[in-house]
């Protein structure tokens, strides 16, 4: 797939498309964006989306022309076609609005975790900002130590999501996800799997992760995606059935919204 972007509705390759350098997106992060994944080139929970956009850019003092930036999206996915990809709207402090179509990255069927220690920026609390350099590090580290992924652990010990998506994992043969309470995203897919599963908000300390039964992570473009370990210690069940529940159920939902066959 040629990856095609609009910048504040001019639509061209996206690697030709430019802002100004002087933006302050660029220079500093500052910024919000949102991310959909494409199914035949519609993307699911779009309005979640927008509502979450909208209040992000509200908590960090930006504002930006909605209607505009809603009617640039949708001439780029006229333009594109019935795609599988991922759709990025941006934000940025320099007034841009940039939209791109991209494929979506190669995920391996299971992702092997490996803890990183993080303290989320409270002033960021539902912001989903463009400041992601240290999430992005993360990943990076877990890398460095053998890991797939990132899981990053608060510093009082607290686990709370990967670099960019939400953990789920079982206990004592429940479901359940951090709580949005020890500031990590409000993940749309993490609502969606929530209500589809019952799995409840329950906090995890990093002494109980060699207790788990299941985990897995959980995002927009890669939906429900196994794990596989943890530092190094095997997870008894890859996918193991309450995954695997929570990743057909949340297939059906989006093919049912979408009217997909
Ligand atoms: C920090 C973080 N957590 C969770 C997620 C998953 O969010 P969503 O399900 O809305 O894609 C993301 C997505 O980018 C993220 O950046």
């Amino acid at each position: 797939m040629d990856e095609l972007a609009s910048v504040d509705g001019t639509i061209g390759p996206a690697a030709q498309m430019t802002i100004p350098v002087t933006d302050e997106g660029l220079l500093r992060g500052d910024g919000v964006f949102e991310v959909a994944r494409l199914y035949a080139g519609r993307p699911f929970a779009w309005d979640e989306h927008v509502e979450r956009l909208q209040r992000s850019a509200a908590n960090l003092r930006l504002e930006f022309d909605l209607e505009a930036a809603l009617a640039e999206v949708d001439a780029l996915l006229a333009k594109v076609g019935p795609v599988d990809g991922a759709i990025r709207l941006v934000i940025t402090r320099g007034g841009r609005r940039v939209a791109v179509v991209s494929p979506l990255p190669e995920r391996q069927r299971a992702v092997a975790l490996g803890t990183v220690r993080y303290a989320p920026t409270r002033v960021l609390d539902a912001v989903k900002s463009l400041s992601y350099a240290a999430n992005m590090l993360a990943s990076r580290l877990a890398r460095e130590a053998g890991a797939d992924e990132a899981l990053l652990v608060s510093p009082h010990g607290r686990v709370l999501e990967a670099p960019t998506s939400a953990f789920f994992f079982v206990l004592d043969g429940r479901l359940h996800t951090p709580p949005l309470a020890d500031h990590v995203l409000d993940s749309i897919t993490r609502r969606h799997v929530l209500e589809l599963t019952g799995a409840t908000a329950r906090v995890l300390h990093e002494d109980l992760l060699g207790e788990l039964e299941e985990a897995f992570l959980a995002s927009t473009t890669r939906e429900v995606q196994p794990v596989s370990s943890i530092d190094g210690r095997p997870l008894p069940a890859v996918p193991g059935p309450q995954t695997t529940e929570a990743a057909d159920a949340l297939r059906h939902r989006i093919a049912a919204q979408l009217r997909l066959t």
